[in-house]
C-alpha cells in the first residue's frame, strides 16, 4: 500500500530488569534509511528484535508493512521474516561453512530452490557486495578479513531479495577505511535494490554520511529524530554530548 511506512513503532515500552523503552515513537519511511543511534545498552538491537517479532512489546504496536507484528501467530512471524534482511552485530558467519554455504543458508531457510537456482541467487548477492564468487565462494570465514566476512554477512542477508534490511552495528570493529566502504555499500544497497534501511549504530559519524533520518535513543526515548543537518544544529543537551564525544 503506498505511503504506509515500512516500519512503525507506536507507544512502544519495553522493561527487563529495568526500563529499556519507554512510550517510543518511530516510522520508517519505505525506501527510506533510518540510523537509530545510541550508547551500548540503550536498547538497539532489542528495537530490531521487536521489528522481527522475535520480541514482543509489554505496550504499544510494532508494524511492518503496515502488519502489526506483536500480535501475530509464530507462522506469520516466520512468513513476516522472509522479506527482512538481517546484518546481525557482528558477522555471525558460520564458521565450519564455506562462504557460499553461509549465504545459501538463508535462501534454505526461506525459500524451496533448485540447486543452480541457489548457486545463481550466491553469485548474485556476492558480486552486489563487491566480492568475486570465484575468489571467495569455498573459503571459510577465518580466510577472510573482517571487511569481507561483514560483506558476506549483507550477502547472506539480501541472497533472498527482501524489502527491508536491518543491520546491527555493521561498522563495529572495522578500521576507518573499511568502515568508509561499508557505508558506500549499504547506500548503495538502497539504490540498487530499492530497499529500506534501519540500521542501528553507536557510529555517529558514519551514520551521519549514510542515513536518511537519525533517531539518538537515551533513557528509553528518542532524545533526537531528524537529519543529519538538523542533529548537527540540535541544542538538545544529550544530542550535543553524543556528538561531542564522536
Ligand atoms: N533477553 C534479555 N533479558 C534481559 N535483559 C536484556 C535482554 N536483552 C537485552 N537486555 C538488556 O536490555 C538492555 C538493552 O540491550 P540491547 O542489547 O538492546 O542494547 P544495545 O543498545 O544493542 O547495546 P550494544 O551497543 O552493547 O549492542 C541492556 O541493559 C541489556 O542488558
Ligand atoms: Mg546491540
Amino acid at each position: 500500500m503506498p505511503g504506509t511506512p515500512a516500519v512503525e513503532l507506536r507507544h512502544v515500552s519495553l522493561a527487563f530488569e529495568r526500563p529499556v523503552l519507554r512510550d517510543v515513537a518511530l516510522t520508517v519511511a519505505t525506501g527510506e534509511t533510518v540510523a537509530v543511534l545510541g550508547e551500548s545498552g540503550t536498547g538497539k538491537s532489542t528495537l530490531l528484535k521487536l521489528v522481527l517479532g522475535l520480541l514482543d512489546p509489554d505496550a504499544g504496536e510494532v508494524r511492518v508493512h503496515g502488519d502489526v507484528v506483536n500480535t501475530m501467530k509464530q507462522a506469520d512471524r516466520l512468513a513476516l521474516r522472509r522479506g527482512i534482511g538481517m546484518v546481525f552485530q557482528g558477522a555471525a558467519l558460520f564458521d565450519s561453512l564455506t562462504v557460499h554455504e553461509n549465504v545459501a543458508f538463508a535462501l534454505r531457510e526461506h525459500l524451496r530452490l533448485a540447486e543452480d537456482e541457489i548457486a545463481t541467487r550466491v553469485h548474485e548477492a556476492l558480486r552486489l557486495v563487491d566480492l568475486d564468487p570465484a575468489q571467495v565462494a569455498d573459503q571459510l570465514p577465518a580466510q577472510l578479513s573482517g571487511g569481507m566476512r561483514k560483506r558476506v554477512g549483507v550477502a547472506r542477508a539480501i541472497a533472498h531479495r527482501p524489502a527491508l534490511l536491518l543491520y546491527d552495528e555493521p561498522t563495529a570493529g572495522l578500521d576507518p577505511l573499511t568502515t568508509e566502504t561499508v557505508v558506500a555499500l549499504i547506500a548503495r544497497l538502497q539504490r540498487e535494490l530499492r530497499v529500506t534501511s534501519l540500521v542501528v549504530s553507536h557510529d555517529v559519524r558514519a551514520m551521519l554520511r549514510l542515513a536518511d533520518r537519525l533517531a539518538l535513543l537515551h533513557d528509553g526515548t528518542f532524545a533526537f529524530v531528524g537529519d543529519a543537518e538538523s542533529m548537527r544544529a540540535s541544542d538538545e543537551a544529550y544530542t550535543r554530548t553524543f556528538l561531542a564525544a564522536a
